[in-house]
């Protein structure tokens, strides 16, 4: 990831759990399944935290919190140590040969769906500059595009995809959010669809599968769908292929 320099990756954590997109984060099934209490080597640690994470990916873990105490070093270490990176470039790579075999995208109705926090933007370095204050002192402050998906972005727009940008932020930062996708190289989407209040209280996946259902009527094709979370991708209207960028940072019923 770009811009991610701090360790103090804990309070990061727990800040984008408790401030980031909260109208949707799930309450109270705190359901991971807790590492052995006498995981002792460093070996079993970190085997048993590639094992979180690979069942977070997969959503084998269902509904979940926080990340296991024991593990927040080893996310730290991924996040920053270059594997995050090349898991989401190779998502982007998977997702940009599919489009290129999708024929006719002539019209402006082939369509591609984004979700923004996390897979557009990475939020991490807001939660630097707050300092372990939970307020969204953030909001200030620009996030970072992942190279990966500016790459993937890009790819799609060279391939004529019409792109559709679907977020759980709501209206009222709608010129803070373009103004941040623009300027770190986001441009010509076609539609930004944001929480309006009649949103209010839905769970991110169903106030997604609304918005994408409102888009297949108006003569879109789904074809593809990026999204950090698999609330962003299931549910209904869904995208011809969904394509699951890494979050084991936090969790979006
Ligand atoms: C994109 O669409 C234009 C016409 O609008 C066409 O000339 C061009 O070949 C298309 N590009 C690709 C990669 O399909
Ligand atoms: C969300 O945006 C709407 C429309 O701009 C606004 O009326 C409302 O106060 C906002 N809600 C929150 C929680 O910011
Ligand atoms: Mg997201």
């Amino acid at each position: 990831m770009a811009c991610y320099r701090s360790s103090s990756l804990s309070f990061f954590i727990v800040a984008l759990l408790t401030v980031l997109i909260s109208p949707a984060i799930s309450a109270g099934d705190s359901s991971y399944i807790n590492p052995p209490v006498n995981v002792g080597s460093r070996s079993s640690i970190a085997s048993y935290c590639e094992s979180w994470r690979l069942a977070v990916e997969t959503n084998n873990a269902g509904t979940w919190n926080v990340t296991p105490s024991k593990c927040v070093s080893s996310i730290n270490t991924y996040y920053i140590g270059g594997q995050f990176d090349s898991d989401y470039n190779l998502v982007a790579r998977y997702a940009l040969a599919f489009a290129g075999k999708v024929k006719n995208r002539l019209d402006g109705k082939d369509a591609w769906v984004f979700d923004i926090d996390e897979t557009l933007l990475s939020n991490s370095e807001y939660y630097n500059k707050a300092h372990g204050s939970a307020t969204y002192v953030s909001k200030k402050v620009q996030a970072q595009a992942f190279d990966a998906s500016l790459k993937l972005y890009k790819g799609l727009k060279t391939l004529n995809f019409t792109i559709i940008l679907l977020t759980g932020r709501n209206e009222s930062r709608r010129s803070t959010t373009e103004k941040n996708l623009w300027d770190v190289g986001y441009s010509g989407w076609e539609h930004l669809l944001m929480r309006s209040p009649e949103d209010k209280g839905k769970t991110a996946t169903q106030y997604k599968s609304e918005q994408r259902s409102k888009m297949v009527k108006k003569g879109y094709k789904l074809h593809g769908n990026t999204g950090d979370q698999w609330s962003d991708l299931l549910g209904f209207a869904v995208a011809t292929r969904s394509f699951k960028v890494p979050n084991p940072l936090y969790y979006i019923a």
